[in-house]
């Protein structure tokens, strides 16, 4: 028997917790959420309150576009957190982390977070998923770039998000 080594969890007990800036949600993330929660009892989506980085939507707008995009899905559910991750895993009783690659630019900065992660907390683990070829150059980050820019973000987000962000950078005439 390993020494860390915890007795198996059946998939349906397991609680996973997916955290991010979500700011906002895309269909890249979105597409991550669709493949992962056959996969666990409960995938809980965790907007990070976020102190330091300003966001374009406020910590309730984020959580209110996930939680219309995400209505479908009964095992999903849509929170908000500050503070460790770790601490909030604990708090939700998740013994996985889900996080996204895109690209290998993604890496370091992932490992980095994730080793971390299990260095605070070495009962959890952090899974990663490749994100779909379909979605593997978006990013919110983009997204709010190319939208204020005067550029069309179809098919980048969901619907929902879409017609928030025309009604928030109207086209100009
Ligand atoms: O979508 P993002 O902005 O890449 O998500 C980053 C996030 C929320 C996963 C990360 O900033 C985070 O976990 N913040 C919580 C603070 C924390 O636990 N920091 C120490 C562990 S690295």
């Amino acid at each position: 028997m390993l020494q860390n080594q915890i007795a198996p969890l059946s998939s349906s007990a397991l609680v996973a917790v997916y955290p991010g800036s979500f700011d906002p949600v895309t269909t890249g993330h979105l597409d991550l959420i669709q493949r992962c929660a056959p996969l666990v009892g409960r995938l809980v989506v965790a907007v990070l309150r976020n102190a330091h980085k300003q966001p374009l939507f406020s910590l309730e707008e984020r959580v209110q576009m996930l939680r219309e995009v995400l209505r479908d899905y009964p095992n999903v559910e849509v929170d908000a957190f500050d503070g460790l991750l770790v601490d909030y895993a604990r708090q939700k009783q998740a013994k996985l982390l889900l996080r996204g690659i895109r690209a290998i630019s993604d890496y370091e900065y992932e490992l980095q977070m994730a080793l971390m992660n299990r260095r605070l907390a070495p009962e959890i683990e952090t899974m990663f998923m490749m994100a779909g070829e379909a979605y593997s150059f978006i990013s919110s980050k983009l997204v709010k770039e190319v939208i204020g820019l005067g550029g069309d973000v179809r098919g980048l987000v969901p619907p929902s998000v879409e017609q928030i962000l025309v009604q928030r950078f109207p086209r100009k005439p």
